[in-house]
């Protein structure tokens, strides 16, 4: 994209000053060609030109102003005196500005091209001149010079491009950091709030769920309608309460009581509470468990075990057409591995992030706090959770906990 003039730097004056000088110390000879001062004019309002309109960031426009720094210098040099010319070194400028912006590549075909140029020079004298072997050699070492300053000046420029490119991701990792905390700010702050919500949503439903016993137990017998009522308004209170119950939960910190035990066991135990509460017209789920050798360790069984059994619910809901749940674990270095996979309906890639926020769900009537529970309660391990799912082939969800040995 173009860029627009961004006005003299320090570094622009500083230019202008030296090919200032450079073409006065022309004027101080006897004889002196319109061409040095034009190639110098145009060389000092090349440079100056494409810092400011940020051509150095675009290859094809850096390349194009090395091709006419080449250009300006050849007749720069050829209005000097050619091959006796003291100008010779300004062939640095294209040589140094290519080993700044190009790879190694482009920074050798520079010098070679440099060098190509200025020996080109040879050519107007040789038929009438004999290069002698200590000019051949003050020659060479000219042409060497050239191709270590694009050696030295790209080795420089690669490190740097490589600290900046460390640096900005290093940045982009912080602003994602501060993403992160501002969002866990703001979800912490939300759910202090509602649980104080909660909190006092529970007693006028205590208040409601009893009024409601005592009217059916007054209607018993006389007004059967009253009484069906009574009953409807008792069963909702009390899935409202639960659901508050289930709410706070989630919102109180948790706190650990950690103490050694076998993993395998706790999975054991979310397998068998799944069964058990299977509803009598679920579709039939097969559900194979693979546990894999575990040394014992230092957790919270209730915790994990809930979070285990909230994995295993999910994939059984998820297979609402039947299907197979596996799960299993296994040793990962110093971490404890617990696989869930079912094969399922899986979870598009557009949502994977948000299946652990609160109140995400898809579910008629789900609430949203499972896997935001199973993450909580991973992290208080300070272990990590993830899911990976191929729509329409299922999904596998991982969990691992560093294998602790005590406190
Ligand atoms: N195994 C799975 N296969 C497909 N989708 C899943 C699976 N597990 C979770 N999901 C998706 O993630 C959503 C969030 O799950 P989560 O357990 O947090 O809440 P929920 O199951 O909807 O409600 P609840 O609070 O009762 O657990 C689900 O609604 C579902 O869309
Ligand atoms: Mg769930």
């Amino acid at each position: 994209m173009a860029r627009a003039w961004t006005g003299l730097g320090g570094n622009d004056v500083v230019w202008l000053l030296f090919l200032g000088a450079l073409a006065s110390l022309g004027l101080t000879k006897p004889e002196h060609s319109p061409y040095e001062w034009l190639a110098l004019l145009a060389l000092g309002a090349l440079q100056v030109t494409e810092g400011n309109l940020g051509w150095t960031e675009a290859p094809r426009k850096a390349a194009a102003s090395v091709a006419v720094k080449l250009a300006l210098c050849y007749v720069l040099v050829w209005a000097t005196g050619g091959i006796e010319s003291s100008y010779y070194l300004i062939f640095l400028l294209p040589i140094v500005s290519a080993a700044s912006m190009f790879g190694f590549g482009g920074s050798l075909l520079t010098a070679a091209v440099s060098s190509g140029l200025y020996l080109s020079y040879l050519l107007f004298v040789l038929e009438s001149y004999y290069v002698p072997p200590e000019g051949a050699r003050e020659l060479t070492v000219r042409v060497l010079f050239f191709f270590l300053s694009a050696i030295l000046v790209n080795r420089l420029a690669a490190e740097n491009r490589l600290k900046t490119r460390r640096l900005s991701q290093a940045n982009q990792e912080l602003s994602q950091a501060q993403a992160d905390v501002r969002r866990a700010e703001r979800l912490a702050a939300l759910g202090q709030l509602s649980a104080g919500l909660a909190h006092e949503i529970r007693n006028p439903l205590g208040v409601i769920s009893a009024s409601s016993e005592l009217l059916a137990k007054r209607v018993a017998g006389q007004d059967d309608v009253a009484r069906e009522m009574a009953d409807y308004i008792r069963s909702e209170v009390n899935r409202a309460n639960a659901l508050v119950t289930r709410f706070l939960d989630f919102a109180r910190p948790s706190k650990l009581h950690r103490a050694t035990g076998q993993l395998n066991d706790v999975v054991r135990r979310a397998v068998a509470s799944l069964q058990e509460s299977r509803p009598p017209d679920a579709p039939a789920v097969r559900l194979e468990a693979e546990l894999g050798d575990l040394p014992r360790f230092f957790f919270d069984e209730t915790l994990i075990e809930s979070a285990v059994f909230n994995l295993l619910l999910n994939a059984r809901e998820a297979l609402e057409a039947g299907g197979s749940i596996r799960v299993s674990t296994s040793r990962q270095e110093d971490e404890a591995l617990i696989v869930v996979s079912d094969d399922g309906p899986g979870i598009p890639a557009d949502k994977l992030e948000d299946v652990f926020n609160p109140f995400f769900t898809t579910k008629p009537r789900g609430v949203g706090l499972g896997l935001a529970m199973v993450s909580k309660f991973v992290d208080s391990h300070g272990g990590k959770i993830s899911v990976e799912s191929e729509p329409g082939k299922g999904a596998t969800f991982r969990v691992l906990l560093p294998i602790q040995q005590d406190e």
